[in-house]
């Protein structure tokens, strides 16, 4: 048994771009955020991030998925030698349709959206991953990292949007039971699987998002309850997520279920993230927001 607690960072929705002076991907015309590579940089050579045991990036690594972002995300990794203990999740933004494209033969769209993801990879020589999948971390921690992105999207409206599908359920079913004697189980996926209605919201003290945003954002009903039930069932310790660049720390049917800030965005002049450390004998997981 370690003798020392396991330090896990998560950084999330990077958005990465080819540029440092080129502006964020986001639907307003002004106050569009530049600067995130810098910001990753400065991350990156912060003491709590590369002295942690592991870190989680949950999706939008980069704005638009193009290789210039990938090549400066892995070439940081490189320079501040983290690429080792670095596990990727995909973002919508680094996969999906961000403009229009034609519809055709969805198959063919699901393969083009994955092949942009594994470029972005194989600049950093990782292979494509095959999602579910799960990452050892020692005998007490098992990560099970999903994919949420509706890949083969056609339209911009609707490339936010979560989907988790059923095959990957039933593969993340099989291996839960696979592991199901390791003591901390904790789910990663970009997407978050409980947006709350406007009521929660204003009981959790988070922000109201419109219907429309909602409708955006939202992974399908089914994927939501199979996922949580499968995480209820098999004590899941912690479900961590990114998207929608706010902190969240809530409790849903006794699983914890953690939201991460965009680690590239100021707010308040201050980058925030969450750490996990896990104690020894893997009794407690234990989340706080670092703020520097
Ligand atoms: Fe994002």
């Amino acid at each position: 048994m370690p003798n020392k607690n396991y330090r896990i960072v998560q950084l999330s929705d990077l958005h990465l771009t080819g540029d440092n002076k080129d502006y964020r991907s986001e639907p307003k015309l002004f106050g569009k955020l530049k600067g995130m590579n810098d910001a990753f940089h400065n991350l990156a050579s912060n003491s709590i991030v590369r002295e942690s045991d592991q870190i989680l990036f949950t999706g939008d690594i980069t704005d638009k998925g193009d290789l210039k972002a990938w090549t400066f995300f892995w070439d940081t990794l490189e320079k501040f030698n983290l690429k080792e203990k670095s596990t990727i999740i995909p973002g919508n933004h680094d996969m999906c349709c961000l403009g229009a494209r034609l519809p055709k033969d969805d198959k063919k769209l699901v393969a083009d959206d994955l092949k942009k993801f594994h470029a972005g990879l194989a600049i950093g020589n990782c292979g494509a991953l095959k999602y579910p999948c799960t990452i050892k971390l020692n005998d007490q921690i098992v990560v099970f990292a999903i994919d949420s992105c509706n890949k083969g999207n056609t339209t911009a409206i609707t490339n936010a949007m979560g989907h988790i599908g059923y095959q990957q359920l039933e593969r993340f079913a099989r291996m839960l039971y696979k592991f199901r004697d390791i003591k901390v189980k904790m789910v990663v996926l970009h997407h978050s699987p409980n947006i709350p209605s406007n009521q929660t919201a204003t009981k959790r003290g988070v922000e109201k998002m419109s219907e429309l945003d909602r409708w955006g954002m939202e992974m399908p009903t089914e994927d939501r309850r199979a996922l949580r039930l499968l995480c209820v069932a098999h004590k899941v310790r912690i479900v961590i997520h990114g998207h929608l660049h706010r902190a969240e720390d809530r409790r849903v049917n006794s699983v914890r279920y953690i939201g991460a800030p965009a680690s590239t965005q100021p707010y308040n002049g201050k980058f925030s993230f969450f750490t996990y450390e896990v104690t020894p004998s893997g009794a407690k997981v234990i989340p706080k927001l670092v703020t520097i």
